[in-house]
């Protein structure tokens, strides 16, 4: 903590002498993302359906780390026309928000359109046309309907036509409007962290129910694509993708090599390498590696379930972009037999792999978000290696705080040196990249972190019922890069590298 206020104070001491450019292309589309359970509260308004989110936080309020909820938020049910403004005040291209599955549709199926749910969604969307900014729109970030819960959620197979039909409701509704949508957000922490009980549903059971999840998430998003492909692009020639989140893996010595492309398959590949590679399905290593274990350990048939043809078919080039959330980046090395290796905090189970960071790198308020700019590069980089020349929509990358201070220079820093990462693989190493979305226009309920964890542009104040909002120094500073191409911004990065 000590050395990041030193990183803080020599940052804002270089700005008024050496400059660099953070200068975009044209066209290159600068947005700002929120999600439906994180602002909106207006949890039991009208006739809304109760969620996952909605079921943990009341019946199990000891599993948020401040034992806050989510049942007012930010307000943005009501406040919703303040949110739109200060978005339209940054300038910023786009605005991403997400549907709540169970506002639209109470009851989870298709039989049941709510009307106020539709009357809100419609109404953020014309109010960002009016304002000259475009919709992108998330389907299912994370907050599906109870009832479908308690019929297996994404554990059972008949989920993809259910949310193929949610998508079609959607689709049907707004896609005169909408252009870009995403249909799934970060599907590996939908089945991967939820399964291993750290978030909504809570169920533990990520031998079999994470990776279960795993193939119907993807085939619920392909199927969504097929929808849209198939009875809306024709007339709207929007463009469909889903939002995966991918930390940046690099191996701990050359030893390491082979466990780290272990862990980048069993983590990002699995999602990934079934859209957007060219021949489809699993990644080959690892779907050896879990068939081999599943044997080993008696199970009848992989605990990776396998994609008949038509299905590899189906999620292969399920795609018009590519959809990155970034946040952070590990170390891998191999395991040692009998090491603890809690999810991600400390390894992969999985696949043996144990997980470090490195010692210089920046600390956030949320302890998994360690601060290396270069691996966003790297990462965009391997990205364009695997999949080829893809068009490339950064969906997600942001810096927590605690939100204490409106001049929240560490957060300017983050942003500064994660742009100037993006400029150069565009520009040096020729990758696709053509949008940037930063998490997020506000503080908001950060999942069991509850409010200790703030990714706000903006500051809200959650003590207060009117919920106002307050621009942090990041605001204007984004505000700036977004609006002029950043013609003035300070390369802080040489003054932090050299401290440490
Ligand atoms: C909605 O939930 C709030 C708690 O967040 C509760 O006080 C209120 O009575 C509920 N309203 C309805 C109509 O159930």
């Amino acid at each position: 903590m000590y050395l990041l206020a030193v990183v803080g104070v020599l940052a804002v001491t270089v700005t008024s002498e050496s400059v660099t450019s953070l200068r975009f292309p044209p066209g290159f589309q600068f947005g700002v993302a929120t999600s439906a359970y994180q602002i909106e509260g207006g949890w039991n308004a009208s006739d809304k359906g109760e969620s996952i989110w909605d079921r943990m936080i009341h019946s199990r309020p000891e599993s948020i780390y401040d034992r806050s909820n989510a049942d007012v938020a930010c307000d943005s049910y009501h406040l919703w026309e303040e949110d739109l403004r200060l978005v339209q005040d940054m300038g910023v291209d786009f605005y991403r928000f997400s549907i709540s599955w169970p506002r639209l549709l109470p009851h989870g199926f298709s039989n049941k359109v709510s009307e106020d749910g539709r009357r809100y969604y419609s109404a953020i969307i014309d109010g960002l046309l009016e304002r000259g900014i475009s919709p992108m729109v998330t389907l299912y970030h994370w907050d599906l309907p109870q009832r479908l819960q308690e019929l297996g959620g994404w554990t059972n197979p008949l989920i993809v036509d259910w949310f193929a039909d949610y998508a079609r409701v959607a689709f049907s509704l707004f896609a005169d409007r909408v252009h870009t949508w995403i249909t799934i957000n970060e599907p590996g922490t939908i089945c991967d962290v939820s399964y291993r009980g750290f978030l909504a549903p809570g169920v533990k059971d990520h031998e079999v129910g994470a990776l279960l999840c795993t193939k119907h998430v993807l085939l619920a998003h392909a199927t969504a694509y097929r929808v849209y492909q198939k009875e809306f692009k024709p007339k709207y020639h929007g463009e469909v993708s889903i939002a995966n989140q991918e930390s940046w893996f690099e191996p701990k010595t050359d030893m390491d090599l082979e466990i780290t492309l272990l862990a980048r398959e069993y983590l990002f590949g699995r999602y990934s390498h079934p859209i957007f590679s060219a021949t489809g399905g699993w990644p080959p290593a690892l779907q050896r590696y879990m068939a081999d274990k599943s044997k080993r350990e008696g199970f009848s048939r992989s605990r990776l379930p396998a994609f008949t043809q038509d299905e590899i078919r189906l999620v292969k080039g399920s795609f018009d972009y590519y959809g990155l959330n970034h946040y952070t980046s590990r170390v891998v090395r191999a395991a040692v037999p009998g090491e603890p290796l809690q999810y991600m905090m400390q390894g992969i189970e999985e696949v043996e792999a144990a997980l470090e960071t490195r010692p210089h790198w920046g600390a956030a308020a949320a302890s998994w978000l360690k601060v290396n700019p270069q691996g966003l590069r790297r990462l965009l980089q391997l990205i364009k290696q695997q999949y080829g020349d893809v068009k490339i929509l950064i969906t997600e990358n942001g810096y927590s705080d605690t939100g204490a201070q409106l001049q929240d220079r560490d957060r300017v820093q983050y942003y500064r040196d994660y742009l100037e990462q993006v400029l150069l693989a565009m520009n040096e190493d020729a990758v696709r990249v053509v949008g940037y979305t930063a998490w997020s226009l506000l503080d908001n309920f950060e999942w069991v972190a509850g409010y200790t964890s703030r990714f706000g542009l903006y500051a809200v104040d959650f003590s207060s019922p009117l919920r106002p909002r307050a621009a942090r120094a990041s605001a204007r500073f984004y505000a700036g890069v977004a609006r002029a191409g950043a013609r003035s911004v300070a390369p802080a990065h040489n003054t932090t590298r050299a401290i440490q």
